[in-house]
């Protein structure tokens, strides 16, 4: 059970402060991802992330860490993970040891056993670190929509509760409510019981608006006219129908190469010699040459009648 006190304590002020918070990190959030996080600390709920590839899920939860001054314990989920990689483990050889040991000086079954599953023989995970600390801590449950729909009950005490039970234990309570997100790339639907424990937060592609920042905060040495082109042509490659669109993490690539490549302006034949940066794909980067080639802003030749979208008021 979460006392009041505890709930007492607020790592927020308000939804802007959260926001420039980010900022000064590094993160551009908007009001909407800045909102979830303040309220995932208010009620002390976990946050559920999902959203394309590389739309910065997993970077928020370790931004939030940092601005709070939180160690970051991560659970990487994967297929076939389960209880003694995510909560704990108790270890077997330091028990055998320990056994022998106890055995040669005579000891009684009930004192072994009562020594073997204590403290010194248990291996904590991320569930249970998470629990037990001390210090404030964001606890990030990456991909979760990989493990099987089974594992995920293991998930359940610990978000609703923050508690773990170990049989030979007893229940084991958190000290503190910590900061949790679960990021998804929602390759299958999550249950009902994991979602209504969690609130939920859409992480799509950032507008044009909060990309150029984006793109403007993590490469240094970028000039603002390069930043504004680079999220406009991506903005713009994105709404093409692609296998894969371009992600933030894949801007952020394209502009440093940009930048590497000394270049000041980007024209149609810097973007079609770069797009493989952008896109992985080769029918999408086929797809998206096409375009750029015709693209008047960028020197190029548009066909009769098409509208290019990057153009500023195109
Ligand atoms: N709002 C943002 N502000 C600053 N950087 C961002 C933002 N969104 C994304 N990024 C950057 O984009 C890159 C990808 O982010 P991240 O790894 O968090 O994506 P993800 O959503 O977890 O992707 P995946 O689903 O593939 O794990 C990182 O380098 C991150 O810094
Ligand atoms: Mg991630």
């Amino acid at each position: 059970m979460t006392t009041a006190a505890q709930r007492d304590v607020h790592r927020f002020e308000s939804v802007p402060a959260v926001r420039e918070a980010l900022a000064k990190v590094d993160y551009l959030a908007d009001d909407g991802i800045a909102g979830i996080v303040y309220l995932a600390d208010r009620l002390g709920k976990p946050v559920l992330v999902e959203g394309p590839a590389g739309t910065g899920k997993t970077q928020l939860a370790k931004s939030v860490a940092e601005i709070t001054g939180s160690r970051l314990i991560r659970l990487q989920c994967y297929e076939g993970l389960d209880e003694s990689k995510a909560l704990y483990e108790w270890n077997y050889k330091k028990q055998l040891l320990r056994i022998q040991a106890e055995r040669k000086d005579g000891a009684t079954w009930e004192e072994v056993e009562d020594d073997i599953f204590s403290d010194d023989f248990l291996l904590t995970r991320p569930l249970l670190e998470a629990i037990r600390a001390e210090d404030p801590v964001v606890l990030l449950i990456d991909e979760v929509d990989r493990v099987e729909i089974e594992t995920e009950a293991l998930l359940l005490e610990v978000l609703s509760d923050f508690q773990v039970s170990i049989p030979e234990l007893g229940t084991l309570t958190a000290k503190q409510v910590p900061l949790v997100f679960l990021t998804s790339n929602n390759t299958r639907e999550l249950s009902e019981a994991l979602k209504r424990r969690c609130l939920f937060l859409h992480l799509d592609y950032p507008d044009l608006e909060r990309e150029r920042e984006i793109v403007l905060a993590k490469v240094p040495g970028i000039t603002e006219g390069l930043a504004d082109q680079v999220a406009r042509i991506v903005r713009s490659i994105r709404q093409l129908e692609l296998k894969k669109p371009p992600s933030v993490s894949e801007t952020l690539d394209w502009a440093r190469t940009l930048l590497l490549l000394g270049v000041e302006q980007v024209d149609a034949a810097v973007a079609t010699g770069t797009a493989n940066i952008l896109l992985k794909y080769q029918s999408d980067i086929a797809k998206a040459t096409k375009e750029l080639e015709q693209d008047a802003s960028l020197g190029g030749e548009p066909a009769a009648g098409t509208s290019r979208p990057w153009q500023r008021n195109g």
